[in-house]
């Protein structure tokens, strides 16, 4: 039987935690977020990370922006939250629409609020082990991999996913806990079967199938797609009810425990620990 791990119920657990010490603080914790477009996922994201901030008790002030906004509007609103000192992380959703540049906008924002952790200067710490704020779906995954209990050093790691921004971060931390990591655009199943920890972020609905993965691995997946009204992973769960590996639910898994290290990173910058 798959064993699943569950990330719905670790991100409530690691909330209730932040609640707790949020609770001993005398000022109330602020995130900005800077909303661009009408994208329907980006508003569902956005929406569940405020209900998430309510409940620990993170304060979100929230700009939204047409699609037509121009790159001054953008960085402007940025402006807005760097310049507040009542605003202790700042988060843009990301994508932007077409065709404003996402690494210029991200650029513009105060490293020392960087909620996301994809400014370059914090990204640069990752690869050390001064950083403080690490990229919440990274932190997630990892976190995640943890809850199977294994020692993960010397263990060798396949990353799926199209965007550097997320293999990169990923990949460091990985490869600080002394994984052997490789990275891919696509599945290749002879280097998918040596794997014992396999990160799919691809995007493409039931890619990795059970004949693509040994028993014993750790399946991680990032992929949410629209199928039907239905949220379908980019890993087959049918495939592997009966396999003897590790597998994070979709949805239920990597989602919420991305949420919730957000909420963590506005604590550690409000309070700097
Ligand atoms: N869009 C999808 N995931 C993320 C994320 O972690 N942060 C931001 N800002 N946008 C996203």
């Amino acid at each position: 039987m798959a064993t699943l791990l569950n990330g719905r119920a670790l991100a409530e657990q690691l909330l209730q935690e932040l609640k707790l010490k949020i609770s001993t603080l005398d000022f109330t914790p602020c995130l900005g977020v800077i909303l661009v477009g009408d994208d329907p996922a980006s508003h569902l994201y956005v929406s569940l990370k405020e209900k998430a901030a309510a409940e620990v008790g993170i304060s979100v002030n929230k700009i939204l922006l047409p699609a037509t906004a121009s790159l001054t509007q953008v960085t402007d609103a940025v402006e807005t939250f760097n310049k507040n000192p009542k605003v202790q992380g700042i988060l843009v959703q990301l994508p932007l629409p077409a065709p404003l540049p996402e690494q210029t906008v991200i650029n513009s924002i105060d490293p020392d609020k960087d909620a996301d952790g994809f400014h370059p200067l914090n990204l640069k710490k990752l690869t050390s082990e001064k950083a403080l704020i690490i990229p919440g779906l990274s932190e997630g995954i990892i976190k995640l991999i943890d809850l199977t209990g294994w020692e993960i050093s010397h263990k060798t790691a396949v990353i799926l996913a199209n965007s550097q921004e997320f293999t990169q971060p990923l990949s460091w931390l990985l490869s600080r806990r002394g994984v052997i990591v490789k990275t891919n655009h696509q599945p290749e199943t002879a280097e998918l079967l040596k794997a014992d920890i396999i990160i799919v972020a691809l995007g493409q609905p039931e890619i990795i199938t059970g004949q693509m993965v040994k028993d014993g691995t750790i399946l991680i997946d990032v992929g949410t797609t629209k199928v039907n009204d239905q949220i379908k992973g980019d890993v087959k769960a049918a495939d592997f009810i009966n396999r003897s590996v590790y597998l994070t639910p979709v949805p239920g898994g990597v989602g919420p425990m991305t949420v919730a290290m957000l909420l963590w990173n506005v604590y550690r910058l409000a309070t700097d620990k």
